[in-house]
């Protein structure tokens, strides 16, 4: 079977940035010569002293990777400072509230004034270069505002994610031994409010009796809704930004100073801190950011994701302001206050490119084309999507109901790790096929390997793994770099590897399968099994379990769990009920468990191991290809599992 392949739009290739040609051209140089290309790929970012290294790094190891490491930028010069003189009244942050109606615009000046009060307040609270500073926020603009003030002064922000719990929230704190707060009295999303400072008093205690004492909270009035208040660690924004003065000169920061940490869920133990540094990753941000979306001076840019993953990061607030570009930050929902509401904002902010998640279009999907048929979007151009793989339905309703057939699809396969683009069908250069990532994005050599870490050739399918460094990538993990190489780099030593199956096609366009490791990618985030089964664990009336993904119509991948409860446990749905809501106070409510089924044995290899892939496929409702189940310690488990899961 040939996958239906569709050309660039017409009218889009006639004013695309890049032509097909520019693809082969760009991509040939940036491999051939990195060090040129990467050298003038710098100058996208405004160095206080130019750098005169480009790439060191090695993935043997002790693996180490530095690029532009005698360079001195802050980023915020790059984002704000350069902007002044020719886009001080253009829009930066276009805000877009869960309640319809309540937007408000920030203009380049205006978010140059705010992150240098604000850095002000850092200051004035004790905050010096190289603090790690902790951020649960709700999409508001403060949020973009806190992380450009952290790095204006030259701390290092922590963004954690406003829907996980303290449990996990404290575990953020601690790890990176973080004694500043900033977050909010409420969130709203939906139409409901988000108790972020209840939450965040909550993790200051538990950070507590783990020996990390956070002194300042300082805390965003968005609802005005009660809120506790220790006076001593406790400062309202609003109130302490009265007065300081508006000037901050920018903390002059090496290449590869950190700029920030961000937790992510690995196949083993509790998430790690990626760490990002200044030069290279905004080089990376502001040079992807800048071609996968085809830029162009008069864009109305939105990226739906949250601040809270990387796709905030990068594509709403350091790639999109690096470029001058205006970017929507939207506090809402897809649904609400009905499934119309992406595209309504489309039409009344007038968005030229707009970037979400399969999940999000999935969901819509479901709701038919009237609510998308509504709104005009005519102002769309390009319309992009990331965080799994997107299926060719949800594909094709993308392309053809939203787009109308004129928008480039911009599939967009990177991760946390990546701090940015990787593999992408970069606008104008090459036809489309629905769930196909394509060709890698310059600089990148990806390889697809067996389990041996033997090169495989031509149309095949085997693991990803990238061959070469690019300036965007993790630098380590906060604090435990053995963590870092161990992670990536041993699996098939010289090469960093992705976790990611991928197929390579006739054509040669890549095709990302998902995860081949202990992941799960649930609505586009990423979960780690063994963060799940060991929330479930710390419950009482858990003896054992065992987490996997499986098929999930929205969500893609839903996270299932097998449970083997202590002697003498009711097995029943309210204890089901309890165990997921154990799991939320734990984790959060991403990580929630779609199904649990209760399984007096798991199977087990004799030496112990649990067999996952036959697991898998249970899960899957897929018995017919369970493989050996021959070195089973007890087979017999395998068909009780089968029973469970056909009852359940
Ligand atoms: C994992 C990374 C990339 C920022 C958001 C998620 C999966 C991501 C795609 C895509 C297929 C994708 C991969 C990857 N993934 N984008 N376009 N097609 N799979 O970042 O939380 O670090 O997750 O998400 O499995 O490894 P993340």
């Amino acid at each position: 079977m040939t996958d239906r392949q569709y050309p660039i739009p017409s009218d889009f290739a006639s004013v695309s940035n890049l032509k097909p040609s520019d693809y082969r051209t760009l991509y040939e140089r940036s491999v051939t010569d990195r060090e040129g290309f990467f050298r003038d790929q710098g100058a996208r970012v405004h160095w206080m002293t130019a750098p005169s290294h480009v790439g060191d790094w090695s993935f043997e190891s002790p693996v180490k990777i530095e690029w532009y490491k005698d360079g001195v930028l802050n980023v915020t010069e790059s984002c704000l400072d350069r902007h002044l003189e020719t886009r001080g009244d253009k829009v930066a942050i276009l805000f877009e509230g869960d309640e319809p109606g309540n937007s408000r615009k920030l203009t380049y000046r205006e978010l140059h004034g705010e992150v240098c009060r604000f850095a002000n307040v850092l200051k004035a609270r004790g905050a010096t270069k190289g603090d790690r500073i902790t951020l649960y926020m709700p999409m508001i603009p403060e949020a973009a505002v806190a992380m450009l003030a952290c790095a204006r002064i030259g701390a290092v922000h922590s963004v954690v994610f406003g829907g996980f719990s303290p449990e996990a929230l404290a575990g953020r704190i601690v790890d990176c031994d973080s004694h500043i707060l900033i977050t909010a009295d409420e969130g709203v999303r939906g139409g409901r409010t988000v108790p972020l400072k209840v939450n965040a008093d909550a993790a200051c205690q538990i950070a507590a009796k783990a020996g990390v004492s956070v002194d300042t909270q300082l805390v965003v009035r968005r609802t005005g809704g009660d809120v506790s208040w220790d006076a001593d660690r406790d400062v309202w924004l609003h109130e302490a930004v009265a007065s300081v003065s508006g000037d901050c000169s920018p903390e002059p920061m090496s290449a590869e100073d950190p700029l920030f940490i961000l937790y992510t869920s690995g196949s083993t133990g509790q998430p790690k801190g990626v760490l990002h540094t200044c030069g290279g990753y905004l080089v990376w941000a502001a040079m992807t950011h800048d071609y996968v979306f085809d830029l162009k001076e008069d864009d109305v840019y939105w990226c739906s994701a949250d601040v809270g993953w990387v796709t905030g990061h990068t594509y709403i607030v350091y790639g999109p302001l690096a470029n001058g570009a205006t970017t929507v930050m939207f506090e809402g929902i897809p649904t609400y206050p009905d499934a119309s509401r992406f595209w309504q904002v489309c039409d009344d902010h007038q968005v030229t490119l707009f970037y979400t998640a399969p999940t999000a279009i999935r969901a819509l999907m479901r709701e038919g084309d009237g609510p998308v048929q509504k709104t005009s979007r005519s102002s769309l151009r390009l319309l992009g999507t990331v965080g799994e793989p997107i299926n060719p339905e949800a594909w094709e309703w993308y392309f053809h109901t939203v787009g109308e057939g004129r928008c480039p699809i911009i599939d967009t396969w990177w991760q946390t790790e990546t701090g940015g683009a990787m593999i992408v069908p970069l606008p104008g250069t090459t036809p489309m096929k629905p769930g196909a990532g394509t060709f890698p994005m310059f600089g990148v050599e990806p390889a697809l390997v067996d389990a041996d870490g033997n090169t495989l050739s031509g149309a095949t399918e085997g693991n990803l793994i990238l061959k070469t460094s690019w300036p965007g990538q993790m630098r380590t993990v906060y604090g435990d770099h053995e963590r870092f190489e161990q992670t990536y780099f041993s699996t098939y030593p010289g090469s960093y590897f992705t976790g990611d199956g991928a197929r390579r096609d006739e054509d040669g366009m890549y095709w990302i399968t998902g995860r081949v490791d202990d992941v799960i990618n649930v609505s586009g985030h990423r979960m780690g099994t063994a963060e799940v089964e060991s929330a479930l664990g710390s419950h009482p009336s858990v003896a054992e379990s065992a987490v996997v993904g499986y098929p999930h119509n929205i969500k893609g991948q839903g996270i299932y769990a097998y449970v083997t409860t202590t002697a003498g446990t009711e097995e029943t749905d309210a204890l089901k009920a309890e165990l997921v809501k154990h799991v939320r106070t734990e984790i959060g409510p991403i990580a929630s468990p779609d199904l649990i089924q209760f399984s007096s044995g798991l199977p087990k290899t004799r030496s112990g191991k649990i067999m996952r892939r036959i697991l898998r496929k249970i899960a899957a409702n897929d018995y017919g290809n369970l493989g050996d189940t021959s070195t089973l310690a007890d087979p017999s488990v395998v068909d009780a599992l089968i029973d469970g899961r056909m009852s359940g």
